[in-house]
């Protein structure tokens, strides 16, 4: 059995409950879509201008963090074009076959879109790309000296590629975007506001106290925000009539052991034997793994972002440390030898 963290910002994908009612919640249109003012506005420039020309919007990327909506964006974009969208992810793609026949089965204005991007083999990233350069396909039939190459013509698509880190895309692909966009962290008052229509479109009742205590630990982010609020409406249909004011909040939040800046148990163990250990001196991102038991990539991708922007954490040239706000919320020094 794994132990999943309610702060974890993968979809616990093995929980049917949770996607089902994540996809309840999912905003359809930009007008739903709470947050990320910016990335909006150079959308909805992009699909009007697509539409009065009558084309398919330009390959767009998503990258950031996980959990603050980059799926989503890509059903909005799709349902502001009135397109097919069709979903699969880097490691499902596994040879340049299996986009083949993806592709093939597209039609003009279809959406592709491709989560974990960066995790497609180099391969497939070469049939992607000159696929989305001139929606032609090179494929070689037959083996041995029999074997000889076909072009075939693709439908007029646009890929929408989600990345935790546009980093690690190879050049060429990145560069076959039009568009790329970071999706950032939301606002506490935009989570707040995220937890309210959650709560409506449930029908559950919400104080504005007890919005405002959930967005305070909601990590900045929406996948986290809707899961906190459906474990605190669990705690007020059980333990009392369903409205969640800040009484039931403060008690389901200290059952989940989730502390006011949204940190859980394995955040606090992280930094505090960090502060034990090396005090603020900076350390290398595969000692901090060593720390934690976890990969390198989940550090970097679902524990540090959050820590790093909320300025428990910083990096620096020599690697990262914790700050003396993340000590302070700790509530510990670091020991004298390693100041
Ligand atoms: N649910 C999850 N993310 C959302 C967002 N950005 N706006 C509205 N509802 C959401």
């Amino acid at each position: 059995m794994t132990i999943e963290r309610i702060v974890d910002t993968s979809t616990h994908a093995d929980d049917n409950d949770e996607q089902q009612i994540e996809r309840t919640l999912r905003p359809q249109r930009f007008s739903e879509y709470i947050g990320q003012e910016h990335l909006k506005k150079n959308l909805e420039l992009a699909i009007g201008a697509a539409k009065k020309r009558g084309e398919p919007v330009d390959h767009v990327l998503l990258y950031g963090p996980p959990g603050l909506g980059k799926t989503t964006m890509a059903t909005v974009i799709a349902n502001e074009m009135g397109a097919n969208i069709r979903v699969t992810a880097g490691p499902a793609i596994e040879r340049a076959g299996d986009l083949a026949s993806i592709l093939t089965n597209l039609a003009d204005g279809d959406i592709l879109f491709i989560d974990e991007i960066h995790r497609l083999s180099r391969s497939v990233e070469e049939v992607l790309y000159a696929a989305m350069e001139d929606y032609k396909l090179d494929i070689v039939i037959g083996k041995g000296p029999a074997a000889r190459s076909v072009r075939l013509d693709l439908p007029k698509f646009t890929v929408i590629g989600a990345t935790t880190r546009a980093g690690a895309l190879a050049a060429p692909l990145r560069d076959r975007f039009g568009l790329s966009h970071r999706l950032d962290f939301y606002t506490p008052q935009e989570i707040g506001q995220i937890i309210e229509r959650a709560a409506k479109l449930l029908g559950s009742k919400i104080d504005t106290k007890a919005v405002a205590m959930l967005s305070g630990r909601a990590r900045l982010t929406p996948r986290i925000a809707n899961r906190l609020l459906r474990r605190v409406r669990d705690y007020a249909d059980m333990n009392g009539d369903g409205v969640i004011d800040t009484a039931i909040a403060t008690k389901a939040l200290r059952l989940l052991e989730i502390d006011d800046l949204g940190l859980d148990h394995a955040d606090r163990r992280l930094l505090n034997s960090i502060v034990d250990h090396y005090g603020y001196r900076p350390i290398g991102l595969t000692t901090i793994a060593a720390l934690t038991g976890d990969e390198t990539s989940t550090i970097e991708d679902f524990i540090e972002p959050y820590l790093l922007q909320i300025g428990l954490i910083e990096r620096t040239p020599r690697g990262r440390r914790v700050t003396v706000k993340a000590a302070k919320h700790l509530g510990k020094q670091p020991q004298q030898e390693l100041l």
